[in-house]
């Protein structure tokens, strides 16, 4: 049964007025819990981060514990970072490489999270309902992301020791 989005235009506006400190860790947090709290049907919301070349760390998460790290190479985050482009999966057990964290999860939803045209991370979004993530969803967790982009002051991962 499919349900109704929620009012992302809400959530943008809710979003923009919870990420008030401009710390891009506590913002991360604050990001995640909002959408588990917001969107229905999720089972893993989270950010993975680029903080070594062509690797994806775990960052702050809702969820159950999760796979640390990921290569570029594989699963819909490293398809997400290999092409910058958002990744929305039906079923996620018809992808050969899909990394199972979750066993819950069924379909999945990963945005990339650009800085100066470099990819800083990924925010990954899992749902235990097959294809639960429509076109709208899709665009309405970009807008999120862009919400968080305008409040947050990226610092360069991969220069940190
Ligand atoms: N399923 C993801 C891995 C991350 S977890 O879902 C939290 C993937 O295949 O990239």
């Amino acid at each position: 049964m499919a349900s109704t989005a929620p009012d992302y235009a809400l959530l943008a506006r809710q979003l923009d007025a919870l990420l008030d400190s401009d710390d891009w860790l506590v913002n991360t947090a604050q990001a995640c819990a909002f959408i588990m709290q917001q969107v229905a049907e999720l089972n893993w919301v989270g950010f993975y981060l680029q903080r070594q070349p062509e690797l994806l760390t775990l960052g702050p998460f809702q969820g159950k514990s999760a796979c640390n790290p990921i290569p570029f190479s594989k699963g819909v985050c490293g398809a997400a970072a290999r092409s910058r482009q958002t990744q929305r999966v039906d079923d996620v057990h018809a992808i050969a490489d899909h990394i199972a964290c979750d066993a819950a999860s069924n379909s999945e939803l990963v945005v990339p999270v650009m800085r100066e045209g470099t990819l800083w991370g990924v925010l990954d979004l899992d749902s235990p309902r097959h294809a639960r993530f429509s076109e709208e969803d899709q665009a309405g967790i970009e807008r999120l992301v862009a919400v968080f982009l305008e409040r947050t002051t990226l610092p360069d991962l991969l220069a940190a020791p």
